[in-house]
């Protein structure tokens, strides 16, 4: 069982500054009104009464495939937020002239597939990145303050996005090894690494089916990766995989910022790690935001 071993615990309240979330945030504009032609719409239509009638609640792999190529050819900046992108598609559905039941049916049975499926994560990751080139590329601050006082090993970036984190501590020495879903997220990371003369590993992998070794890592960083309620094994994965003496550093817990980093404490402590740094602030934090202030965010450390 691990513990809360406070050796530091920053508490630093700074009233009147939002959450970072906003980067997901943003309006749902609709796509050209109407422009669906009739024998598109008597298509869906027919797709539609086959899956009420069958009385599915999940999307069928039609449906499914038609939102992914309409999600695909989205312009950027259409959403910036994900719970936009299925309200987004019901109302195109009735600006093409389906009706509201109808399109409230099945914008529910496409969200009821995209729950806990990676390959909805890694679509809608490549959304943002491909809206947001270069956007997330300083490394977040609460890595680079807790890196100061650490001698390089090798570390693992668990859902790097563009690799801005997982970059910086190859810059800094480190031999790095980044995963993601999204195939465009690690492209740019690679990309990125290469112009800038850094060495990473890149792989675009779901961690659920990686194998994160035992002992293995001196660093493992979750920054801005959520791990899913469905998959509570994974803590324990990860605190098995550190070596003794290893770190792990976890920001962006979700919202609210607060509840959810000690929602995150609790969890940890259900493994072998020890709490050694529990920093709160309501302050912006680091993804997709240039800031130098860390977010909240804890540290953990494998005893030796
Ligand atoms: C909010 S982004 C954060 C990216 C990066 N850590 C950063 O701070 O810039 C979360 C990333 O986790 C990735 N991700 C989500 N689930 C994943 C999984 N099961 N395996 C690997 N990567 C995953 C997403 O594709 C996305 O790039």
């Amino acid at each position: 069982m691990g513990a809360l071993v406070a050796v530091d615990i920053a508490i630093i309240i700074q009233p009147g500054v939002d959450f970072p979330w906003g980067i997901l945030a943003g309006t749902a504009r609709e796509t050209g009104r109407g422009a669906m032609n009739v024998s598109r719409r008597a298509a869906l239509s027919a797709m539609i009464a086959v899956a009420s009638a069958r009385g599915q609640t999940i999307a069928t792999d039609e449906e499914w495939s038609t939102f992914i190529a309409w999600v695909r050819n989205s312009p950027p900046g259409m959403f910036s937020n994900q719970s936009e992108v299925f309200p987004g598609y019901q109302k195109k559905l009735i600006a093409d002239g389906l009706g509201s039941t109808d399109a409230a049916a099945l914008a529910a049975r496409l969200q009821e597939r995209s729950v806990d499926n990676p390959k909805w994560t890694a679509e809608n990751f490549d959304r943002v990145y491909r809206q947001a080139a270069d956007r997330f590329v300083k490394p977040d601050a609460s890595l680079v303050e807790m890196i100061r006082l650490l001698r390089p090993g090798n570390a693992l970036d668990i859902g790097m996005g563009q690799g801005r984190n997982a970059i910086f501590l190859a810059q800094q020495g480190w031999d790095v090894t980044g995963i993601d879903l999204s195939e465009l997220g690690v492209i740019e990371a690679r990309e990125r690494a290469r112009r800038l003369g850094a060495r990473i590993d890149a792989r675009v992998q779901d961690v659920f089916r990686f194998d994160l070794g035992e002992k293995q890592w001196d660093l493992i960083c979750l920054m801005y990766f959520i791990i899913p309620a469905s998959q509570p094994g994974l803590y324990q994965r990860i605190a098995t995989a550190v070596r003794p003496g290893g770190r792990v550093i976890v920001e962006g817990t979700g919202i609210p910022p607060l509840q959810t980093l000690l929602a995150e404490v609790d969890k940890w402590l259900q493994t072998k790690l020890h709490v050694i740094k529990l920093d709160y602030r309501e302050v912006q934090g680091g993804w997709g935001r240039s800031t130098d202030v860390p977010g909240p965010h804890l540290i953990l450390q494998r005893p030796v």
